[in-house]
């Protein structure tokens, strides 16, 4: 059975005997978590959901350390690899068998470009996802990325039994928790893990307000703190 590690943020970790998996790894500079990016012992894939600071966060330092290959949607993709780390592109809509599991881009509304970074870098403008990893086939999980509410989100109900749904509650930037509400109901998935609030005073959210809603509708919410893990 896989674990789920949270970070805080938007920022998990899947793993299993085999496989480690890391989504959106903003470890350095993030405020709610415990972990420094340097105690990490094993990364072979990384899920990038797109190019702001607060979700690429480690991923070159990680990919570099572990030789990881980072999972990426196409120009967020390409410069990794010119930056000399091993990439597989995937494109919105778009899904690929890896050795852990099957994982499919999902569509998200948010923004595309990204900030320079502290060497002077700067990601290039690049499609925001989220990712449905089907992990070893047997477990499934959604993590939204950074995204709005949108009608289309029911469609993921139609094609997979949810069994973790990671959604972002905290307003500003994505959905609140209203929105976030309403994704459950579509979503169906049978644990919802909020995330992308309370790092920041702008993304201030109760995520019990979310809980209540989730569990008033005959699902589980596992509000997580930095640094838990759950198996799923
Ligand atoms: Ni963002
Ligand atoms: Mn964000």
């Amino acid at each position: 059975m896989p674990t789920l590690k949270y970070y805080g943020h938007s920022a998990f970790r899947i793993q299993d005997e085999k496989h480690t998996v890391f989504i959106d790894p903003y470890l350095t500079g993030n405020p709610v978590c415990p972990s420094k990016v340097e105690e990490i012992r094993a990364c072979h894939y990384i899920l990038v959901t797109h190019g702001h600071a607060d979700h690429l966060g480690d991923t070159e330092f990680l990919a570099k350390k572990h030789d990881a290959t980072v999972i990426a949607t196409w120009e967020l993709a390409m410069w990794l690899k010119k930056r000399g780390i091993k990439v597989h592109p995937l494109g919105a809509g778009g899904g690929y068998d890896f050795p852990f599991g099957r994982v499919k881009a999902t569509l998200a509304f948010h923004g595309c470009g990204a900030d320079p970074r502290e060497d002077g870098s700067v990601p290039p403008p690049n499609t925001p996802v989220g990712y449905v990893v089907q992990w070893g086939k047997t477990k499934t999980l959604y993590h939204a990325g950074d995204t709005a509410l949108y009608g289309d989100m029911k469609l993921l109900a139609e094609d997979y039994d949810l069994d973790v749904a990671c959604l972002p509650i905290g307003d500003n930037f994505t959905m609140g928790v209203a929105d976030a509400n309403k994704a459950a109901e579509w979503l169906k998935a049978k644990t919802y893990v909020p995330m992308h609030y309370n790092t920041f005073e702008i993304i201030k959210a109760d995520p019990l307000n979310f809980a209540f809603h989730v569990e008033k509708h005959g699902a589980k919410c596992k509000v997580m703190s930095p640094g838990e893990k759950i198996t799923f």
